[in-house]
C-alpha cells in the first residue's frame, strides 16, 4: 500500500523553510500532498490560487508532490485523499506548544492518522511567511529566504 502524507499549512507564501520540509518528507513517503488551508476568516496576502501556482512551480522537480487546497477539518480531508500521515515542520521550542495542541486534537479526532515532525534545517529556524512578508514590504533582501518566483510575486504585491 502506498504511503500518503499531507503537509498542511497556510503557505502565504511558501518559503525555503517549507520547501526543505516538503522535499525531505517526499523522500520518506510515496506521495506528499502540500495542502493549503482555505480559511475565509484569515486575510492572506496571496489568494489560494496564487499560492497553489507558486507551490506547483517550486516543487515541479519533486515528482511525488501534489498541490491542493482544503477547507474544514484536516483529518477529514486527509481521510478523503487516503492519507494516514501528517507532516509538519518544527523550528524551535516556541513552535512546540502549538504543534502539540494541533497534533493532540487531530489524534483525538482521528487516532488512525499519525503526525510526523521534521526538524527544520538550522539555517531556516528563524524563518516564517510572516517575517518574510514584513521584510519584503520594506524592500529588504529576501533572496536567500524564498525561491526567486516567490520573491518576484512578493515584490509585485508590495509595488504600489
Ligand atoms: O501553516 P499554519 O497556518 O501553521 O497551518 C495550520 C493548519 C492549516 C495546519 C491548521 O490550522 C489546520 O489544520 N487547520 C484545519 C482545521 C482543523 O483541522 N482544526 C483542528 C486541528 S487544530
Amino acid at each position: 500500500m502506498a504511503s500518503i502524507a499531507v503537509c498542511p499549512g497556510s503557505f502565504d507564501p511558501i518559503t525555503f523553510g517549507h520547501l526543505d520540509i516538503i522535499s525531505r518528507g517526499a523522500k520518506v513517503f510515496d506521495q506528499v500532498y502540500v495542502s493549503i488551508l482555505n480559511n475565509s476568516s484569515k486575510k492572506p496576502l496571496f489568494t489560494v490560487e496564487e499560492r497553489i501556482q507558486l507551490i506547483r512551480e517550486v516543487t515541479k522537480d519533486i515528482p511525488n508532490v501534489k498541490v491542493d487546497s482544503f477547507h474544514g477539518l484536516l483529518v477529514d480531508y486527509a481521510k478523503e485523499i487516503g492519507a494516514n500521515a501528517i507532516i509538519r515542520g518544527l523550528r524551535a521550542v516556541s513552535d512546540f506548544e502549538y504543534e502539540m495542541q494541533l497534533t493532540s486534537m487531530n489524534r483525538f479526532l482521528n487516532h488512525e492518522i499519525e503526525t510526523f515532525y521534521i526538524m527544520t534545517n538550522n539555517q531556516y529556524s528563524f524563518l516564517s511567511s510572516s517575517i518574510v512578508k514584513e521584510v519584503a514590504q520594506y524592500s529588504g533582501n529576501i533572496s536567500e529566504l524564498v525561491p526567486p518566483i516567490v520573491e518576484q510575486a512578493l515584490q509585485a504585491k508590495f509595488k504600489s
